[in-house]
């Protein structure tokens, strides 16, 4: 009599249990599998075509030839970045839902390539950062070092200081960072920190919520320290023209152009904090 289990091969099934099924069902679902995953494949790459055509449509008008690559890298990290104004905008007065807790939020505007607020996202857990920036490359490397670090506490976004009462609440934010803004020399009114600021963080930052200014330029520290004063709802708190020799050097957290200043140009780095009190 023929042995009809003699082909038969043990086998763990989807849910875990234990199956026997002959050589030729486990060739035929090989067969099954190869052919599935290599859909997958194509499918994952042909759907990642299909994004990256449209991915320029957020940023331009017109198509070009050709176009940052970082442009095209921004998708792959969905988590940690967003770059399209639908979705920020969308959470405006609700970024606790996107963080999934209910953790004051700090706001870093300018943010370079993120080394600033990846570093305060992993000193203090039990704090949400939103860090805007503009450049395609920055945001990306922002992101890549939030994902590899595993914080869920940190989201890099595509936009304008300017346009912060378009995606930030009433009172939602607790602290504004301000690290090396271009100075614009000669264009002071292009500056990001100026009246027209101030009176976007009346709506936007808690009553005792700070605004920390760093930088490298002695007039931007002057004007600065100026405008404040001249501003009933806020106070200086702290300011020092050599904040690497001041009493807050030790808890300060460098940022990309505060450690080329410092490496290359041996400068004075000038720091302000600021407090709305009303
Ligand atoms: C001089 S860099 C300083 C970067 C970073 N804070 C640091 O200290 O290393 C200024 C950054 O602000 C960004 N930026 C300039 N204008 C901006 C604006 N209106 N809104 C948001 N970011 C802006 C620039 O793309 C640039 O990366």
């Amino acid at each position: 009599m023929e042995d009809k289990n003699k082909d038969k091969i043990k086998i763990i099934g989807k849910n875990g249990q234990k199956i026997e099924i002959s050589k030729a069902e486990q060739e035929r679902r090989a067969k099954i599998k190869k052919v599935n995953d290599e859909f997958k494949v194509a499918n994952a790459e042909k759907s990642r075509i299909i994004n990256e055509k449209e991915i320029w449509k957020y940023f331009f008008e017109k198509p070009k030839k050709n176009y940052n690559k970082y442009m095209y890298e921004m998708l792959e990290f969905p988590r940690h970045l967003m770059y399209n104004n639908e979705s920020v905008d969308e959470y405006c007065g609700k970024w606790n839902k996107f963080f999934k807790n209910k953790n004051e939020i700090y706001l870093e505007i300018g943010c370079g390539s993120g080394n600033f607020t990846v570093q305060n996202a992993q000193k203090f857990k039990d704090r949400n950062y939103i860090a805007l920036e503009l450049r395609f490359k920055r945001l990306v490397l922002g992101a890549k070092k939030s994902k590899k670090r595993n914080l869920d506490n940190i989201l890099f976004v595509r936009k304008r200081a300017e346009t912060v009462l378009d995606f930030l609440g009433k009172d939602e934010i607790t602290g504004v960072y301000i690290n090396f803004p271009d100075p614009w020399e000669g264009e002071e009114k292009k500056r990001v920190i100026s009246k027209s600021l101030f009176s976007k963080l009346d709506i936007i930052l808690k009553t005792n919520g700070k605004l920390f200014f760093k930088t490298d330029h002695d007039q931007y520290y002057e004007d600065v320290l100026e405008l404040v004063n001249k501003l009933d709802n806020y106070e200086i708190i702290y300011h020092t023209n050599d904040l690497h020799n001041s009493e807050k050097a030790s808890e300060n957290i460098k940022t990309e152009f505060e450690q080329m200043f410092l490496s290359k140009h041996n400068m004075n780095i000038k720091y302000i904090e600021i407090e709305k009190i009303k």
